[in-house]
């Protein structure tokens, strides 16, 4: 840490990624492999991934598609109303699932399945709180009566609030957190409630959508709110805490997908996300704190060992193309046409 042109980090994992299938997936997957050890690869397909047999096969065709390299998978159950707690237990004492998720019924992409009243669920969730396996929170109410920018906050209140009081030893993360009320609710719960962050929502705030006119590509979900939240998830980011951790949730669109009358909620940050994130942690002076937020905070909350390899980043231009090939269209990476600070080298 002594040389500010250098940096040489734990190989990072990345705790929320949306890797697809098919042509999509062999396309995206070798972008987080190269930066990434491990990791917690999202179940929001189509049909979702709700049995141990469908994250076998995901898993393998993950694999498939990485191969070559020694990147590591780690799978999620999609929970659903009528979610089965054998099968999450058994998937889990197999090694096949490491935690599952909680999409609230049509919150973002592929979550038409997903859980209409938490109480449906609750003998999952008192199995995951018996076996230690975590729980991963889109923290959204779906409420269409509820301002499209307030729909983690009234979550905090309406859900996770229940949620903590119900099951208090359970392991949750309140994922992509995009406000100050979800950094101050997190870092005032016990150790067992962490969260991850993109490096979009530590970029860009709600006005970067509308700049100029309508920008699909900073679009996501949760959607990037004002400034006041920006600036307190940095400060919850470079905090130091053990309860945040780098989750990138990437998640490509092709660009006919994303620039249309109705386009798809998603950033692609794969291919320069470690690059994302130094150049957050160095506009904070915070650069002695990136490893570990990136590579420690979150296999120490997941209960799986560091990573023992290390990789290099040092301070010279990272150009981020416009656009990249990938199946038969094109992706647009986030960052496009900017140039980073720091550049991802390669392994140590
Ligand atoms: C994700 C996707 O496209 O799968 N989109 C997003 O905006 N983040 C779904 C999600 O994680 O909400
Ligand atoms: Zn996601």
């Amino acid at each position: 840490m002594t040389d500010p042109k250098r940096l040489i980090l734990r190989r990072p994992d990345d705790w929320h990624v949306h890797l697809r299938d098919g042509a999509m997936l062999d396309a995206v997957t070798a972008y987080t492999a190269r930066q990434f050890r491990r990791a917690i690869v999202m179940p929001n397909l189509t049909p979702p991934i709700t049995t141990v047999a469908a994250a076998q096969a995901y898993r393998d065709r993950i694999r498939a598609a990485a191969a070559g390299t020694a990147f590591t998978p780690l799978m999620t159950l999609y929970l659903t109303d009528d979610a089965d707690p054998a099968e999450i237990e058994a998937g889990h004492a197999a090694g096949i699932f490491t935690a599952a998720k909680l999409y609230p019924a049509n919150a973002t992409t592929n979550s038409a399945h997903g859980v209409t009243d938490v109480r449906n669920i609750r003998a999952a969730l008192e199995t995951m709180q018996r076996i230690g396996m975590p729980l991963l929170i889109h923290g959204e109410v779906t409420d269409p009566d509820v301002d499209i920018f307030d729909r983690e906050k009234v979550f905090i209140d309406r859900v996770f609030t229940t949620l903590l009081r119900d099951f208090p030893a359970l392991k949750m993360v309140f994922e992509h957190i995009t406000t100050r009320d979800a950094a101050e609710f997190v870092a005032a719960t016990g150790p067992n409630v962490a969260a991850t962050i993109t490096p979009q929502h530590l970029h860009i705030n709600r006005n970067a959508i509308f700049a100029g006119g309508l920008r699909p590509h900073f679009y996501c979900l949760p959607v990037a709110k004002r400034e006041e939240h920006r600036l307190a998830v940095r400060r919850a980011a470079v905090s130091g805490s053990p309860k945040f951790f780098l989750g990138t949730d990437s998640a490509p669109h092709a660009v006919e997908r994303k620039e249309s009358g109705c386009g798809c909620a998603g950033i692609f940050n794969a291919p320069y996300a470690i690059e994302s994130y130094a150049a957050v942690f160095d506009e904070e002076g915070a650069l002695d704190r990136l490893e570990a937020f990136a590579s420690e905070h979150g296999a120490r909350f997941y209960g799986l060992p560091l990573n023992e390899d290390r990789i290099v980043l040092e301070r010279s231009p990272a150009p981020v193309p416009d656009s990249l090939p990938a199946a038969d269209t094109r992706l647009v990476p986030f960052h496009a046409g900017e140039t980073l600070a720091w550049r991802y080298v390669g392994p140590a």
